[in-house]
């Protein structure tokens, strides 16, 4: 198999691409940050039929054949591309869950598309958009800001023990914050994803790309992770 395409609209995105290569570090990859158009999730469906097609793109253009949709708000469009495979991964998390009861936190889209539910059918989903977070993480908001955000949406359920899947990429980012006020087992997607088939050897390369200022990508990823990359400019 060949390397794998992964895009998100940022730093969500590439969580899960870190996660990968922990997990599979022979496999290659080559990453999308697409920066110019965060935040993803209060988009029209218009506006995001649009970047999505520029991305895939983009991964045409570098021969890639495979590629994660490594956003919820992307992946509840259900969109395909010619010529290339695509993985999805609101349904992979979807899977995960356990209890009776959980609340999806996600974008403005994936709440109002209900892309959850569709795949919970069987369980009570209380769905919530956050839709300042991703936004908020991408410009290295502090914890009061994350938790302001969380409790102007989620007031109702502070301390209540519930689970919550994290239904944004973006998310686990703050997964601190988030256990600190609701107090139950978190989802991510990150660890969802790990367990599709679709990894494969290689020589673990990894190229970055962003849509943005990749200097400034890489100092967000330096913040967050410590780790220094070199970021390339994608168009
Ligand atoms: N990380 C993305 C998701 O999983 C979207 C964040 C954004 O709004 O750009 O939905």
């Amino acid at each position: 198999m060949s390397r794998l395409g992964v895009f998100d609209s940022g730093l969500g995105g590439y969580d899960i691409l870190q996660q990968i290569q922990k997990k599979y570090p022979e496999q290659d990859l080559i990453f999308l940050a697409d920066q110019k158009n965060v935040s993803y999730g209060n988009k029209s469906r218009a506006e995001l039929e649009n970047i999505f097609n520029e991305n895939m793109t983009f991964f045409k253009k570098k021969r890639v054949k495979r590629v994660l949709v490594a956003c919820n708000t992307m992946s509840a469009l259900e969109l395909e591309y010619p010529g290339i495979e695509l993985y999805r991964i609101i349904e992979t998390t979807a899977s995960k869950v356990e209890e009776e009861k959980v609340i999806v936190l996600a974008t403005k889209f994936t709440v109002e598309n209900h892309a959850y539910k569709k795949y919970l059918t069987e369980k009570e989903v209380i769905e919530i958009a956050l839709p300042n977070m991703a936004r908020l993480i991408e410009s290295g908001a502090s914890e009061e800001e994350i938790l302001e955000e969380i409790d102007s949406h989620c007031s109702e359920y502070k301390d209540s023990g519930i689970s919550v899947v994290c239904g944004c990429t973006h998310f686990p980012l703050v997964k601190e914050q988030i256990y600190s006020y609701f107090g139950g087992k978190i989802y991510e997607s990150g660890e969802a994803v790990l367990g599709l088939p679709i990894y494969s050897q290689g020589k673990g390369k990894i190229d970055v790309y962003t849509s943005g200022d990749p200097e400034e990508f890489a100092q967000k990823v330096y913040n967050i992770y410590g780790e220094e990359i070199v970021s390339h400019h994608a168009r």
